[in-house]
């Protein structure tokens, strides 16, 4: 069990990757609380494995566009946990369109989920993590973060964004026993990528060396190696989970 009688925060957790880094966090012995906008379709699921695990799940609600309501989800979580070993910076949205047509509130809207959010629940959560001397932070970022990619200006700064908050925040607490690492996925099958046209979708998976689509299990793995002591000594970086678009 690699993360026995740890306690997470996993962002987004209803569905797609961050619903199963909670699944896979709950195997492995680890207490997990969720967020998500409102009550899930997974809710059940989620307390049916941690069951079976021994370990315990609980589904908490706010809207990451909301400031207030953000934070105090987040204050609530760690009022229940009594603090958390780690946070996972999951949620996130797309508004996609050409630059030149984007209005202003689908760039704020996508910057505020996906990395305002993210800011604020470090914020919170990692002050208690400094005071133990010990935690891990993911962020979720994504390829898009790193090469860019068409239509995806607002997306793909917000992804950016959080490799650097990433890099800063380990900077800031490395000495103190805190670790702040990303991930960057590549193409996963989950709603945010059903809905492509599937021509795109072929033409994405015909630019990937491993000529296939990822899985949420392969992202959930790499959070779970994140989290553990397996990765002890690494703060401060990006993690690919892509079958090698991006090498
Ligand atoms: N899928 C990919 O190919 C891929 C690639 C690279 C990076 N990523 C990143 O991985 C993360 C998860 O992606 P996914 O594909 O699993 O997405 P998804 O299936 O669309 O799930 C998104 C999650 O974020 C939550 N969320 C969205 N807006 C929210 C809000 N305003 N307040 C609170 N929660 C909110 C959703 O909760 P509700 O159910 O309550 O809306 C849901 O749990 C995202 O950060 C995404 O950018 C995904």
């Amino acid at each position: 069990m690699l993360l026995k009688g740890k306690k997470a925060l996993v962002t987004g957790s209803s569905r797609g990757i961050g619903k199963e880094v909670v699944k896979r966090f709950l195997q492995e012995d680890c207490s997990v609380w969720g967020v998500c906008s409102k009550l899930s379709a997974s809710k059940e699921e989620l307390e049916t494995v941690a069951k079976e695990y021994g370990s315990s799940f609980v589904e908490l609600y706010g809207n990451a566009t909301d400031n207030e309501s953000w934070t105090s989800v987040i204050k609530e979580a760690m009022n229940q946990s009594g603090g958390f070993d780690i946070l996972v910076n999951n949620a996130g949205i797309t508004k996609d369109t050409l630059s030149f047509r984007m209005k202003i509130e689908d760039w704020s809207n996508v910057i505020q989920v996906n990395l305002t959010s993210a800011f604020l629940a470090c914020q919170i959560v990692s002050g208690d993590m400094i005071k133990k001397r010990s935690g891990s932070i993911i962020n979720m970022s994504s390829i898009v973060g790193i090469h860019g990619q068409a239509g995806q200006t607002n997306y793909a700064a917000s992804k950016a964004g959080l490799i650097g908050l990433t890099k800063s925040l380990a900077k800031e607490t490395g000495s103190r026993g805190v670790r702040v690492n990303a991930i960057a996925p590549g193409f996963i099958q989950t709603d945010m990528t059903d809905v492509l046209p599937e021509a795109l979708k072929q033409s994405m998976i015909e630019g990937v060396p491993m000529k296939r689509v990822g899985v949420v299990t392969d992202v959930a793995n790499a959070a779970v190696f994140l989290a553990s002591d397996l990765s002890t000594y690494i703060t401060g970086q990006v993690l690919g989970v892509d079958g090698g678009m991006g090498c």
